[in-house]
């Protein structure tokens, strides 16, 4: 570990002080066309021990008047051909990370030789080298602008070319791939100890698909056949140490390409798909056509190193990636500004695949919690952006929970306005009319409202910033027997923007008999205007109205709701989603008063009580899930000003206390009823472990009598990762009396093991009583790394799960000194992080100003432009 160490320190010395790219905004307004196409790319890597070199070959044909503009950074120009002609530098301009060439004929080659330094790439962005020591292997990360990290080129989504990628290396590195299929591979003659390997992809690209990969990895084979007969190789490679994790990763990759057939009409169109497991990534995934790079964090699976949640999500994370190849890389984006075109559809898709592989309500409360505790905080402060920007300076800080999920709840909503039906022949639509092709927002919409022209109304959702709120109240005439439901919408208007407009809002409605708690009527309600009334004719009595079933519109919603009523829903609501969504707004009315009705904890507490045990039988994943309080961050999320992090962790405890102490019966019996079990990996065996572990830290928060042990004794005989991290979680959190023996066991069981040592981190930095220093020694910890962006955020962003650590003088400090360190070495990191303290200016005082003085001091001392931005928007200037 400690070479790592002195490798990281070697790296950031070498560093550039300041990037080279001036911080010019960029407008969707200001779209052009390129002027050239690229027909065929020919690249030639090739790898040395301190640098490598690529030769490139482009073919382009010239589309409509102007220059031919290529984009590069941190490129060593060595050689550049037109036709031939060796172009001295009168002929082309060379500035802020563009090379143009002005007067070129029609049809152009160019050959381009430059040097590049993959060995001290830190920013993991274009070919960069991850691990260190004889762990060291080289990969790209193209997407959005990497590609110009590599060779000088039309670095932007709408140029589509052929790739053929040639990569020559020492032999200490056998995996040679790149996208496509394999061509030719051989001994370099006159190099003894170097080798080559040739691929060719048939597909039309965009550079940002590009990925190129040179290591010493095992492999794990399968084969998928399609349903139009094309049998595929499949193939995840990973260090030989965790080949034995690929399993999970395999199987959901078959499960996602059959999914994708029989629910999408698309099957897989090359005789290859490659995964390629790194331990150095920014981000979760890539969808490089036919040669996926993932962070390993989001591939590997094993049942004694990975918990349920994280192996879920593995699932869905493979499947994301191969959904992508459709909406993304055959219908690719024709800007930047497009992003959410791809991303949010493929989101989309990849929560209803997950749909399908557990229950459904628990699928959507997980994915509407996540949107909850950060896109709507996101929306709420002043990072707020449309799921479509219209400007901006960096777009690595656009891959945000906005363009991600809010994106995904748009189509969504689409999905459910059409009927599947519709939406299928939608979306066939869209395949059949845009495949091959760069398009647009408007393209997708136009193509889904084929059989129903409002879709193209949704169209205001992509532009408009700010989280509706949909208020309301019902009146009941029970002389003509009609219920009236008035809704309303509102959406704080975000400054920058126009004055906000009403959103076409599908609200999924059912109506419950008080007497019999069963459905009279079931209606989607479509509020598109500002205030509406909707009626329902013939109803006998007054209901109890359940509305947003499912979350059928991504609103916050603030209906008169007496609590008694939703208690009912509790029990009565047949949508599990809903019976999670009441139990969290009687939390909020508890919680946060000032946001509405001041509720009495007593109705919550028994409603919980009674549907416990039923539930807990039935189906313990949605028991576990219908105990959520939202995290402290989620309700620093809803309050808009003079927030106090002591208070809100102090209310949000007592009512924890509250409700473990009110059910304190029930915690040994459920316990009990939930004895450890050998190794499933069903849906039931998972829930059974969640909610183990949620029983498990009730009982040792009301202190009931030896559910230390039982800790203890899950710990010790835990059969996975789920029971092992949730029994130390617990021990450390409640400060059990031998909790530091169980973490210095855990380490030793697991030192080898990077991602376990990940969770090892990020438990004592989430820890209920974390502070400064602890953080501080974990940083200084042997095997912390700051070139690894998954260590870096198993201290860093646990950490902000504590936001009465975080935001003290002593908690900014270690945060910002992060920040700043990154800033150099990887920016698209360094940026992520800030944006996690835009909502400093809701804090009570004295923290605001303190937050503001320490954010004007970062601002002096970083210099990539990626944190400017972030900066700038968080601060407001
Ligand atoms: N496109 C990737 C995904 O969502 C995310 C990503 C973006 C990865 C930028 C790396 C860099 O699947
Ligand atoms: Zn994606």
């Amino acid at each position: 570990m400690s070479t790592a160490e002195n490798d990281a320190q070697i790296i950031n010395a070498e560093m550039p002080d300041v990037p080279l790219h001036a911080p010019n905004k960029i407008n969707l307004k200001d779209y052009q066309k390129p002027s050239f196409d690229v027909e065929t790319v020919s690249l030639d890597i090739k790898l040395f021990e301190d640098h490598a070199q690529v030769d490139s070959i482009l073919k382009m044909v010239r589309q409509s008047a102007g220059d031919i503009v290529l984009f590069g950074e941190d490129l060593e120009l060595l050689a550049l051909t037109m036709n031939g002609e060796a172009l001295t530098a009168e002929r082309y301009e060379q500035s802020a990370g563009k090379l143009t060439i002005s007067d070129a004929p029609d049809e152009v080659t160019l050959a381009i030789q430059v040097r590049i330094c993959p060995q001290t790439n830190t920013a993991l962005e274009g070919f960069y080298m991850a691990g260190s020591g004889d762990d060291r292997m080289f990969v790209t990360q193209c997407e959005p602008e990497g590609f110009r990290k590599i060779t000088f080129y039309p670095d932007r989504p709408d140029v589509l070319a052929i790739f053929t990628t040639r990569l020559e290396a020492d032999k200490r590195y056998p995996t040679l791939l790149a996208n496509g299929n394999l061509v030719e591979a051989g001994d370099m003659i006159d190099a003894p100890n170097r080798h080559y390997a040739i691929w060719h992809d048939p597909t039309n690209k965009p550079s940002y698909l590009f990925a190129c990969v040179v290591a010493d990895l095992d492999v794990l084979t399968d084969s998928y056949t399609t349903s139009e007969g094309r049998e595929v190789l499949l193939e995840v490679y990973a260090k030989s140490a965790d080949i034995d994790k690929c399993d999970v990763g395999m199987q959901a990759l078959k499960d996602s390409m059959q999914w994708d057939e029989v629910n999408y009409g698309r099957a897989y169109d090359l005789d290859r798909y490659m995964i390629v497991a790194v331990s150095q990534f920014n981000m979760g995934a890539m969808e490089n056509k036919g040669l996926n790079i993932f962070n390993t964090a989001c591939v590997l699976s094993s049942p004694e190193t990975t918990t349920d949640t994280r192996s879920f999500s593995v699932k869905a994370i493979i499947a994301h990636e191969y959904f992508h190849n459709w909406t993304g890389n055959r219908i690719t984006c024709r800007d930047w500004f497009q992003l959410c075109l791809k991303e949010g559809f493929t989101v989309y898709r990849d929560q209803s695949f997950s749909a399908d592989q557990q229950s459904s309500a628990v699928q959507r409360i997980d994915d509407v919690a996540t949107l909850r505790a950060h896109q709507f905080a996101e929306d709420a402060g002043p990072l707020a952006h449309p799921v479509r920007p219209e400007s901006f300076v960096e777009i690595n800080n656009f891959y945000t929970t906005t363009v991600y999920e809010k994106g995904a709840e748009i189509v969504r909503m689409i999905a459910n306005t059409l009927g599947a039906d519709h939406f299928r022949k939608g979306t066939d639509e869209y395949f059949r009319r845009y495949d091959g092709q760069a398009v647009t927002v408007e393209d997708f919409l136009s193509a889904l409202s084929i059989t129903n022209s409002k879709v193209e109304d949704f169209i205001d959702w992509y532009r408009q910033p700010g989280t509706p709120v949909v208020s309301g109240h019902q009146d009941y005439d029970s002389a003509t027997q009609t219920l009236t439901i008035t809704l309303s919408q509102q959406t704080r208007h975000v400054s920058g923007f126009d004055a906000p407009k009403p959103l076409p809002i599908p609200v999924a409605t059912a109506l419950f008999d008080k007497e019999s708690g069963k459905i009279m009527a079931e209606r989607m309600l479509l509020l598109d205007q500002a205030t509406q009334t909707f009626t329902f004719e013939g109803i006998s009595a007054a209901p109890v109205v359940s509305l947003l079933r499912d979350f059928s519109a991504p609103v916050q919603l603030n209906y008169d709701y007496q609590d008694e009523d939703l208690a009912f829903l509790l029990k009565h609501e047949t949508n599990g989603f809903n019976r999670w969504q009441v139990t969290q707004m009687l939390v909020n009315r508890i919680l946060l008063p000032n946001q509405g009705t001041k509720s009495d904890p007593d109705v919550y507490l028994a409603a919980l009580a009674q549907t416990l045990p039923v539930l807990a039988s039935e189906d313990a994943m949605l028991a576990a899930r219908l105990l959520d309080i939202p995290s402290a961050q989620e309700l620093a999320a809803a309050i808009l000003k003079d927030y106090d992090p002591e208070l809100v962790k102090a209310q949000r405890e007592g009512l924890y206390q509250q409700l473990a102490e009110a059910l304190k019966d029930q915690w040994e019996v459920l316990y009990k009823q939930l004895p450890l079990q050998s190794y499933e990996d069903s849906a039931e065996a998972r829930g059974t472990r969640a909610l183990r572990n949620v029983v498990l830290d009730m009982a040792l928060t009301a202190n009931v009598e030896g559910a230390g042990e039982w800790a203890q004794q899950q710990y010790d005989n835990a059969s996975c990762m789920t029971e092992r991290f949730g029994a130390l979680k617990a021990m450390v959190n409640h400060q059990v009396v031998n909790a530091d023996e169980y973490l210095a066991e855990f380490y030793e069981r697991f030192q080898a093991d990077d991602l376990v040592i990940d969770l090892w981190f990020s438990v004592q930095a989430s820890a209920d009583n974390v502070n400064a220093d602890v953080i501080k020694s974990l940083l200084e910890h042997v095997d912390f790394d700051w070139n690894t962006p998954n260590r870096v955020r198993s201290v860093i962003s646990a950490f902000t799960s504590q936001p009465t650590a975080l935001w003290t003088q002593e908690g900014l400090d270690i945060y910002t000194d992060v920040i700043k360190k990154l800033d150099d070495s990887n920016p698209m990191i360094a940026s992520r992080l800030l944006q996690v303290l835009a909502r400093w200016n809701t804090l009570a005082e004295p923290r605001r100003q303190m937050a503001h003085v320490q954010l004007l001091d970062v601002q002096q001392q970083v210099s990539s432009k990626h944190v400017h931005e972030s900066l700038n928007s968080v601060l407001g200037t």
